[in-house]
């Protein structure tokens, strides 16, 4: 048995990263936020899969490059937040945050991604329609969300669907990267 689940949430700057991990704790949506969340720790007891875990906050503005390297490779899942009404948010997932994960984590080890499309109360269309070609090119995707830290919408769901992702992964049968 796992011991503890640590999740990082990475993204670009304003997407509501903090505001999420804030919301999630207070059950409320935050009218201000720091840069940067202190670590959390939810105890077992309080989560759905009954195993202590860790939620972590990236901020460019708070951390050096070398600092989100050590976090990405320390985590065990990662949510790639984006917002659902800033389309560069949305392209630097595939750009930017993919090949930077890659990059920085061992590659015997498959670190589950999460795509997260925070503030979907700016929005009335869902933004999958330009989210599943990337689902579909990244098998180390295991599920994406569209949520809410304003309407709470979503909030709990997102951190389940991380958490399972680590407790029980579903990875690709057949992986054609992995043949010899
Ligand atoms: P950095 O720490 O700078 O990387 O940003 P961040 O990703 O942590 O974003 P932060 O939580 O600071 O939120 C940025 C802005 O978006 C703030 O003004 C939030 O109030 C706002 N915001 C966050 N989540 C939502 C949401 O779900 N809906 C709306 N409408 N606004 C949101
Ligand atoms: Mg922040």
């Amino acid at each position: 048995m796992r011991k503890d689940v640590r999740i990082l949430l990475v993204g670009e700057p304003k997407v509501g990263k903090t505001s999420l991990i804030m919301s999630l704790v207070s059950e409320e949506f935050p009218k201000v936020v720091p840069y940067r969340a202190e670590e959390i720790t939810i105890p077992a007891d309080v989560t759905p899969e009954r195993v202590p875990t860790h939620i972590v906050d990236y901020s460019e503005a708070e951390q050096t490059d070398e600092q989100l390297f050590q976090e990405i490779s320390k985590a065990n899942v990662i949510c790639i937040v984006y917002a659902v009404n800033n389309k560069t948010s949305i392209e630097k997932v595939t750009s930017h945050w993919i090949p930077l994960i890659t990059e920085n984590t061992d590659k015997d080890s498959r670190v589950p991604l999460i795509l997260v499309g925070n503030k979907s109360d700016l929005v009335e269309h869902s933004s999958m329609e330009t989210i599943l070609p990337i689902m579909n090119q990244h098998s180390e995707i295991e599920t994406c969300v569209e949520c809410s830290a304003k309407n709470l919408k979503n909030i709990s769901e997102l951190f389940y669907y991380a958490q399972k992702a680590v407790l029980h992964p579903t990875g690709p049968l057949y992986c054609p990267e992995k043949k010899d």
